[in-house]
């Protein structure tokens, strides 16, 4: 007895005793353990099957499986290749018959390292232990294609030239302009009030362009931090700066690579980052914060802003050569007010897109009622309207719009017309109040933001809060 374990433990120190003792150990595993399992030699042939294996596919066990070729017994067996390749495949689905089993294929070699041929395990029954895995796996996966689609759609043009609405002469100019610009490469400048259809503009002029199946990456500087813009515009490389990630992160600039970027609010470009951003146009390639790398771009610019930038150059407020850089194809935008023949227009797709949110029926605006908008200074423009209708087609009860739905529309004194002897809540009349001050301040500084928080005694980030609850913001905010 003890000289038979000694003899055992003797052997176990015999490195090459080990290994084949280890190998019969695992093939037995393999054979208990496992729904199925082949070896095959590297001609291809069956060396040996296991009963479980056999029952699987049906082999009645007639005739003998083993000299037989993999292909023959099991179509689309990998098997084959892992013993030409020696490269194992550790966890793949296979199909047998009717079933998908989860298998691994391992290549066998000899003593002197030679391949000799390939094992194939089924994991079948682990096919059901991993299947809380498999199924997490899956919504990973579909999670993930469906946010690459979305961000897909956000690089997209949400606008067309057509979208631009309206029949009068500055109209039909600015798309006629627009129309001009976008085959062209140079840099865009959309000058105009807020509200006016810049940010429209610029995806119209990008779908237009030869651009058009490259990307439009959109960048608001005055709705960034100042202390962040430099990293959204042009990257950062790993570990440039204690808290940064390890992982690159690219800037809008490389993002819009082959496409557009749309500059929003210019004017709020903070002087510090604007030698670096003429830098980047005029070379053609950006310098991602802390790296050593240099990367080429070819990126069209289109910039837009509701500050008279030409009068801040003259300030000393915003770059004179930068300015030259962006001002390549300008285009003004008009006020509402200078096209006041175009309400009818604009009311019935404003009102369409009013509707098509709610699934209700069609609106109509009566001669009077749009008389009324006629008065109106509309400080906020396109934007402005779109309000103004939307709370109008939440009053009506009917299909049509009438000047009692047009409560609270101030007139071109900034008084409220049309209340009657209705009393408003306080808070709505402070809220009224506010958002008037509000338009007054940023008409007084030419739509600078910062100076006109600084008027109204407020910071820059409580501006933009109320700037986008009174949907004085962006077209986000009030669609
Ligand atoms: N000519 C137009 N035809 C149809 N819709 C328009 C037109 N101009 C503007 N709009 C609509 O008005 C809203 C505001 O337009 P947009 O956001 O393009 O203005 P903006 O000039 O970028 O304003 P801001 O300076 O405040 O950012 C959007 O919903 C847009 O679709
Ligand atoms: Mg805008």
């Amino acid at each position: 007895m003890a000289k038979a374990l000694s003899a055992r433990l003797n052997n176990l120190t015999d490195d090459s005793e080990v290994r084949r003792l280890a190998a019969a150990s695992l093939v037995n595993l393999f054979d208990s353990l496992y729904e199925g399992a082949v070896t095959i030699d590297c001609a291809g042939r069956i060396t040996w099957m296991n009963d479980k294996y056999k029952a699987l596919i049906g082999w009645n066990g007639v005739e003998s499986i083993e000299g037989r070729l993999i292909d023959q017994v099991l179509p689309n067996s990998r098997l084959r290749a892992v013993a030409e390749t020696g490269q194992a495949e550790l966890l793949d689905v296979f199909v047998v018959g009717s079933r998908q089993v989860v298998v691994s294929r391992i290549p066998l070699r000899n003593e002197e390292n030679e391949l000799i041929g390939a094992l194939g395990v089924i994991l079948y029954d682990r096919l059901q232990a991993l299947r809380p895995i498999v199924s997490k796996f899956q919504q990973m996966q579909s999670e993930l294609a469906s946010a690459r689609q979305q961000l897909a759609e956000t690089r997209r043009p949400k606008y067309h030239l057509s979208d631009f609405v309206g029949d009068s002469e500055p109209a039909r100019r600015v798309r006629d302009d627009a129309q001009r610009a976008a085959p062209r490469d140079g840099a865009v400048l959309l000058l105009g009030e807020t509200g006016t259809g810049k940010e429209l503009l610029a995806h119209a002029i990008h779908a237009a362009s030869l651009r058009a199946t490259g990307p439009l990456v959109s960048l608001n500087a005055a709705a960034i931090p100042e202390s962040l813009l430099e990293a959204e515009l042009f990257g950062v490389e790993p570990g440039a700066y204690t808290g940064a990630a390890n992982k690159a992160r690219p800037g809008k600039f490389q993002l819009a690579n082959g496409g557009t970027l749309f500059l929003d609010e210019v004017g709020d470009m903070p002087l510090a980052l604007q030698p670096k951003l003429l830098r980047v146009l005029q070379e053609g390639e950006v310098e991602p914060i802390g790296g050593t790398r240099v990367l080429p771009l070819d990126v069209r610019v289109i910039a837009a802003t509701s500050c008279d930038l030409k009068a801040m150059v003259d300030a000393g407020q915003f770059r004179a050569d930068l300015f030259y850089r962006l001002n390549v194809l300008p285009i003004r935008l008009p006020p509402l007010r200078e096209r006041l023949e175009d309400l009818p227009a604009l009311c019935a797709v404003l009102l369409a897109k009013v509707v098509e949110g709610r699934g209700a029926s069609a609106l109509t605006v009566s001669a009077e009622a749009l008389r009324r908008l006629a008065g109106h200074r509309w400080p906020g423009n396109v934007r402005e309207l779109h309000n103004v209708l939307e709370q109008a087609a939440a009053r009506t009860e009917s299909h049509h719009i009438d000047v009692e739905h047009l409560i609270g529309l101030p007139n071109t004194d900034g008084q409220k017309v049309g209340a009657g002897g209705t009393v408003r809540t306080l808070r709505g009349a402070v809220a009224a109040a506010e958002k008037l001050e509000i338009q007054r301040a940023l008409t007084t500084t030419g739509g600078v933001k910062l100076q006109a928080a600084k008027l109204l005694g407020i910071s820059r980030a409580q501006l933009y809060e109320k700037l986008a609850l009174y949907g004085l913001l962006s077209a986000k905010t009030d669609s």
